[in-house]
């Protein structure tokens, strides 16, 4: 059932008169009470409304799992699709976990998105020692047996991650044994492979720090339209950009205008696009809970107002979905010790500001 357009606007205002405590009393019911779910309210404007999780947390909270289900539409395997995982040794390929992810989205009416082939990160020992000589070899079979195992079967896949330079590195791509190895084209080359082996799967670039208005950010956007307009013009086959959109709080210059534009330039380019991994880092001076649920509300409100205005946006994944199982906990604690509040359920399960945020933008997208 769907919110009404009144509980909803109380809910709002609720949260935006900063009252925290009735947030949390009213909230629940609203959600569960009323049905509303992020998936719902996502799928009433054509996007699809998923999280990152592990088989650990959904395989042993049963709570959590039901949350997951309830809420998502979209699953993606937060570790069991890396390269270290489904081919922990050469040429030897293991995918009962990620099967494992891959069921449990079938069983509760969800896609799962695969993440990801091809990156620098969380890769197993044995690639230390490959060579110039065989490296595109274990790259292509790599791509093609572990496509070949989900052909058709899934929403999307993330099939290079993170090869964008940061300024000041030198260079245009990242420093990557594939780089290194293969040369600039093992992006292409990647792509070329994936689509040979699922012609009809939908095929993202994904990448990070993007969303800022500073001249980090601003150098990788530039870099990375240029990169996109090489790709696409010698028919690349990429289908999707992936936003990363790890956001944080702490007043970051931010310019909506500036971020419409790239997207925009990306989407005439024919793409399509994903927020892929949203969540959010408090890096502000906020300290009681109420004051960093409205800073991290804002951050995701100004975010995704801007980037839900284009209509290429088919999907928004949250990474992780409560604060009980989240990467940050880890990549970016408070320094204080708080347990950190990055996603749309805390802790103990219940909706934070983040929920808010999602709902509402949800709520205020144009349908697609
Ligand atoms: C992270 C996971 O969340 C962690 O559990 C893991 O230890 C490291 O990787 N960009 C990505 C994701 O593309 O795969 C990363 O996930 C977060 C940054």
């Amino acid at each position: 059932m769907e919110l009404s357009r009144r509980q909803f606007a109380q809910a709002i205002l609720g949260a935006a008169a900063g009252l925290a405590c009735a947030r949390k009393s009213v909230f629940p019911q609203i959600v569960h009470g009323a049905g509303a779910t992020l998936r719902d309210l996502a799928g009433q404007k054509g996007i699809t409304y998923g999280c990152a999780t592990t088989k650990q947390a959904l395989s042993t909270d049963q709570e959590f799992a039901a949350l997951v289900s309830e809420q998502c539409a979209l699953l993606v395997p937060e570790t069991e699709m890396k390269w270290k995982y489904l081919e922990p040794q050469q040429n030897h390929f293991v995918f009962d976990n990620a099967d494992w992810m891959f069921d449990f989205a079938k069983r509760h009416g969800m896609q799962l998105r695969g993440h990801v082939l091809v990156w620098q990160e969380a890769l197993p020992s044995w690639m230390n020692s490959i060579t110039a000589a065989n490296a595109k070899a274990v790259m292509t079979n790599h791509i093609r047996k572990v496509m070949e195992h989900y052909r058709g079967k899934l929403h999307s896949w993330d099939v290079v991650n993170e090869a964008i330079a940061f300024r000041n590195q030198g260079g245009e791509l990242r420093e990557s044994p594939f780089l290194r190895l293969i040369g600039p084209d093992y992006v292409e080359i990647a792509f070329r492979t994936a689509a040979e082996t699922d012609p009809n799967a939908l095929l993202v670039y994904n990448e990070n720090h993007l969303e800022y208005d500073n001249a980090d950010d601003q150098f990788r956007r530039d870099t990375l339209l240029k990169q996109l307009k090489q790709w696409t013009s010698r028919k690349v086959p990429i289908g999707a950009l992936g936003l990363q959109s790890h956001l944080r709080t702490g007043n970051v210059p931010f310019s909506a205008s500036k971020l419409s534009d790239f997207l925009q330039r990306v989407s005439d380019l024919g793409l399509k696009l994903i927020v892929s991994e949203l969540d959010v880092a408090e890096r502000g001076s906020e300290s009681s809970v109420s004051d960093r649920d409205r800073a991290i509300e804002k951050t995701l409100d100004q975010y995704l107002n801007t980037v839900l205005k284009n209509n290429a946006v088919i999907a928004v994944v949250t990474w992780g979905l409560s604060a009980r199982y989240t990467w940050i906990s880890n990549y970016a604690p408070r320094p204080d010790g708080q347990p950190v509040r990055p996603l749309p359920y805390d802790r103990d399960l219940h909706p934070t500001s983040a929920w808010t945020a999602l709902a509402s933008a949800f709520e205020h997208a144009p349908k697609r």
